[in-house]
């Protein structure tokens, strides 16, 4: 399959959102990656609600939202009514829900891919019973809560087992790799397996986004 790029949006200048996302989408971004901070699961607090509705409004590429908050479960439907028809997925943090198989069915239940996101030191161990019903895996290859922080290079090898289970399995669920992702690492992620790269200071933190995402194409293989 081809390999995807998105762009994590918390990067962008929110002072100029519309053009952000106008230039990304023009430099090729295939989503645009959304992260969700509720202060508590980190510490952080980013965006909610009105910035997904706004983000739909400027027919920005398809919307893959990775929740980074305490009981995903009771908060995904409203994120899929914020952003309408440009939700592609939800992505839930396994750490955040005792409920994993309720808050996954209520998001395909609406029609809107679901996947997990699983933190660095969590083992892939804990996926094997929700591998069947998820779309994508989530490989945080930092600690969740801020952008711009260092790629944990134990984690290549973390993506490359993931991918070796996947490949032995029916049901084939995307990978994705966040954090830490640039220029000088994709290749090594997407060597490993992983099917969909998250980059936010990689590619927002970079003058031509155009030239950026056309070179991580390049070295990815596409
Ligand atoms: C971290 C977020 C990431 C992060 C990516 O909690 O999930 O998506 O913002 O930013 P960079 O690419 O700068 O590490
Ligand atoms: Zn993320």
């Amino acid at each position: 399959m081809k390999k995807l790029i998105a762009p994590s949006v918390l990067s962008a200048d929110f002072t100029i959102l519309g053009e952000e996302i106008r230039a990304i989408k023009e430099a090729g971004a295939d989503w645009i990656h959304v992260d969700v901070m509720d202060g508590h699961y980190v510490p952080n607090l980013t965006l909610g609600l009105p910035i997904v509705d706004a983000l739909r409004r400027t027919g920005a590429p398809p919307l893959d939202i990775h929740l980074q908050i305490e009981k995903p479960e009771e908060f995904s439907e409203k994120f899929i009514d914020a952003g309408g028809e440009s939700i592609l997925g939800i992505t839930v943090q396994y750490e955040t829900t005792r409920l994993l198989l309720n808050a996954v069915s209520r998001i395909k239940a609406r029609g809107v891919a679901a996947g997990v996101a699983i933190c660095p030191m969590t083992p892939l161990s804990v996926l094997e019973e929700i591998l069947d019903y998820v779309d994508m895996v989530l490989v945080m290859t930092v600690e969740p809560g801020f952008p711009g922080q260092k790629f944990i290079p134990s984690m290549t090898a973390k993506v490359n087992r993931l991918r070796e289970i996947i490949d032995g399995r029916d049901h084939k669920p995307l990978i994705q790799v966040d954090g830490g992702i640039k220029l000088d690492n994709i290749k090594l992620v997407a060597e490993a397996g992983a099917d969909v790269i998250v980059s936010g200071s990689g590619i927002f933190g970079t003058p031509d986004y155009a030239e950026t995402i056309a070179r991580m194409k390049g070295l990815i293989g596409d």
